[in-house]
């Protein structure tokens, strides 16, 4: 986690499904908040890179999230397709909690 990067508040971690993802529209880009089943949070880009298809509509498995329209699959962890169509990878975020508010990094990690 870099300090120079702009976050934005996102929500409350209890507002969060206690396993899947939300959609979060930050700055005019929507993103999709993961928490894993062991609690862990990310934040990917919400659309598939396949088709404009919302990845927070889609199955988490683990750290792998799951497009519903074709099957694509992404490690949120990554961005990176692990199954097909999909070939390029999505965005990640940076996140963090701060007296259990989440809080988005404008920038992506792996751009
Ligand atoms: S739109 Fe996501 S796999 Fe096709």
């Amino acid at each position: 986690m870099t300090d120079d990067v702009d976050f934005v508040r996102v929500c409350r971690v209890d507002e969060l499904p206690a396993v899947g993802a939300a959609a979060a529209d930050i700055f005019g880009h929507v993103v999709a908040i993961v928490r894993t089943r062991e609690g862990d949070l990310y934040a990917v880009d919400d659309t598939c890179s396949h088709a404009n298809v919302s990845l927070s509509e889609g199955e988490l498995e683990g750290t792998t999230l799951e497009c519903w329209l074709h099957g694509s699959r992404f490690d949120v962890r990554t961005g990176e397709p692990s199954g097909p169509p999909a070939t390029a990878p999505i965005d990640v975020y940076p996140v963090k909690v701060e007296d259990g508010d989440v809080y988005v990094g404008t920038t992506p990690l792996n751009a």
